[in-house]
């Protein structure tokens, strides 16, 4: 791990914001806890999230199970193709990422796009070795191996159900019961935070590759063909882009452009992406993401999920690793199709006219005689089909012959046989699937790269100090209170009443009265705390009486103010 990484786990372990889980019974790879410091700093990111993504969204916030039955996998495509490339280590039986390996060990980039055998291929070209052991790994298969983690629903039944890889799926499958709450009126956008789980074949970096992790994602429905997002409030937010073409040429360099440009020259798939990218750039500065270690990177075809046709990654950089730490998939009508095709339910939204349309709709003689013979056993499905070509694509009749899928074989209707009549109807609207939109946020990660860019060192006093500049907004500890001595009661009691008034008014505060002064300003400048605030003799009595010192994190820099003032300022201080 580079020094910014291993200087961070340190920190983070010896200073509760996070550790490896179980570790009393030796610990399992992919599975961290959050000590205090660090479960309030990931609240505090859920909290901002929520407030930006679905509150002045105005959007819909769900919480789905974790667990889900068989079905609704096999209908999204994750029991198929939700795989990531297994090599195992025949000398000592460890597991390998055969991508990650390729990608550590060559200047490929995106080895996932490799098929298995020729990852094992590059292997045995590149001369791999396992990691773990040493031993050659030429020769060994690379195998597809699907990340869900399987479970049974209920005793004896052994009904197999799966734990969530996405939250995005508890979206998709209650569909039918949102559209209803959002009356059918598109475009309207549904989030979710929430716990997803993968069995990643190997954890990496601390909380950024776990085994159980959170996302918070939300789903943009919309009408592809009406639904424009207006794009005022981001038109001229700058964002670094990282286009698939620019990565594909040697000298592949960023695209330093305003949204309002990106969506005009057709860089990003359409307004809505636009949009998405303009919103996260601004909350991702807010919270305290460095920006210059910020871009977006567009995958590269053979990268994409098998829903996307389109995505973008918000990626972060820390040791010069660059990491993905949100999605922006274009997913179309993937979800919805495939859930409306394997469930017994309606994936549509029925989309009134402006106006009703008068339309000629081509109907079908039901009379099957009129088919023919020739049909056999086939009869009734060719007339259903031709029934449905009908409704769908009266133009098709022009010509002397339809094909039609029957069962997935190809059967060709002579259109005069196809006896069929027009009428004129009248209609007020269509069913339409909706396409689907879709920032997916990994939590974890972001509570990660603010750690990382948040980390810094410099000297105080002539003694050398590690400080977390965390953003006021996001902070775990709001405000650190100290009395300047331990055995003066008026100053106890004094710093004990801000203690209390700074809580009730809803701030998180550390009090504490062990050792120097100078010691507790470290502590509270390791975990990020961007204030403390100090009540010395001077704040007792005469014409400083009821006065305290306010001191900030980064610069040391020293105020003093009425205790009268205390929380306005903070509340001030906290909203940037
Ligand atoms: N619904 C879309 C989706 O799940 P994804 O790119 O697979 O897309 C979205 O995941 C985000 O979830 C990623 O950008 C990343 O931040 C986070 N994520 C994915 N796998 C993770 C893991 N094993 N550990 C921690 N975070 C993960």
């Amino acid at each position: 791990e580079g020094t910014e990484s291993a200087a961070l786990a340190e920190l983070a372990k010896r200073r509760g914001f996070f550790f490896g889980s179980s570790e009393s019974y030796g610990g399992v790879g992919g599975f961290y806890t959050y000590g205090p410091q660090g479960a309030a700093l990931k609240s505090n990111v859920e909290e901002a999230w929520r407030d930006r993504f679905a509150v002045q969204e105005g959007n819909l916030e769900i919480e789905a199970p974790t667990i889900m039955p068989e079905p609704v996998f096999e209908a999204s495509g994750h029991l198929d193709g939700f795989d990531d490339m297994l090599v195992e280590c025949a000398e000592c039986g460890e597991s390998h990422r055969a991508d990650h390996l390729i990608e550590d060990n060559s200047a490929l980039e995106d080895a996932e796009t490799l098929s298995p055998e020729e990852a094992a291929e590059k292997i045995a070209d590149l001369g791999l070795v396992c990691p773990n052991c040493g031993a050659d790994l030429a020769g060994q298969s690379v195998e597809e191996f699907n990340l869900m983690f399987e479970t049974n629903i209920g005793p004896g039944s052994k009904t197999p159900g799966y734990l969530r890889p996405e939250t995005a799926q508890g979206i998709f499958v209650e569909f039918p019961r949102i559209k209803e709450y959002a009356r059918n009126r598109l475009p309207f956008g549904v989030t979710q935070i929430g716990r997803a789980y993968r069995n990643e074949i190997s954890p990496r970096k601390n909380i950024v590759r776990t085994r159980e992790f959170t996302q918070a994602e939300l789903e943009q429905f919309v009408d592809p063909e009406r639904d424009e997002p207006d794009l005022s409030s981001v038109e001229d937010v700058e964002v670094r882009l990282y286009p698939a073409t620019e990565q594909q040429k040697d000298d592949g360099d960023y695209i330093d452009i305003t949204v309002g440009e990106a969506v005009e020259e057709d860089i990003v798939a359409n307004g809505w992406i636009g949009y998405y990218l303009g919103i996260a750039q601004e909350w991702y500065e807010h919270i305290g993401v460095d920006m210059e270690r910020f871009r977006f990177r567009q995958h590269l075809p053979g990268e994409r999920a098998h829903y996307a046709a389109d995505c973008w990654d918000a990626e972060s950089e820390v040791d010069g690793d660059w990491i993905e730490i949100a999605g922006f998939a274009y997913r179309g009508d993937y979800d919805l199709t495939k859930h409306g095709e394997h469930a017994d339910d309606d994936f549509t939204v029925f989309q009134q006219y402006d106006e009703p349309k008068t339309v000629e709709r081509a109907v079908v003689d039901p009379d099957m005689a009129t088919l023919g013979p020739e049909f056999g056993a086939q009869a009734a499905d060719v007339a259903e089909a031709l029934e449905a070509l009908a409704q769908r694509d009266p133009d098709a009749f022009d010509a002397d012959e339809v094909t039609l899928d029957i069962d997935g074989e190809d059967v060709t209707v002579d259109t005069d046989v196809a006896n069929f009549a027009v009428e004129t109807q009248t209609e007020a609207g269509e069913h339409i699937t909706p396409h689907v939109v879709e920032p997916s946020f990994g939590v974890d990660r972001t509570v990660y790269t603010l750690l990382a860019h948040a980390y810094e060192t410099d000297e105080v006093d002539g003694e050398a100090r590690t400080f977390l500049s965390l953003s006021p907004t996001i902070a775990p500890t709001n405000v650190g209170v100290f009395p300047l001595v331990s055995n003066v009661d008026e100053l106890v009691d004094l710093a004990d009443d801000v203690a209390e008034e700074l809580r009730t008014a809803g701030f998180a505060v550390v009090y504490d009265d062990s050792g120097s002064i100078g010691r507790r300003y470290r502590r509270q400048d390791e975990v990020g705390t961007p204030f403390c605030v100090t009540i010395d003799r001077d704040g007792l009595e005469g014409s400083g009486a009821n006065t305290v010192t306010i001191r900030e994190r980064d610069s040391g820099r020293q105020v003093r103010v009425p205790v009268s003032d205390l929380v306005e300022t903070f509340v001030g201080l906290r909203a940037g």
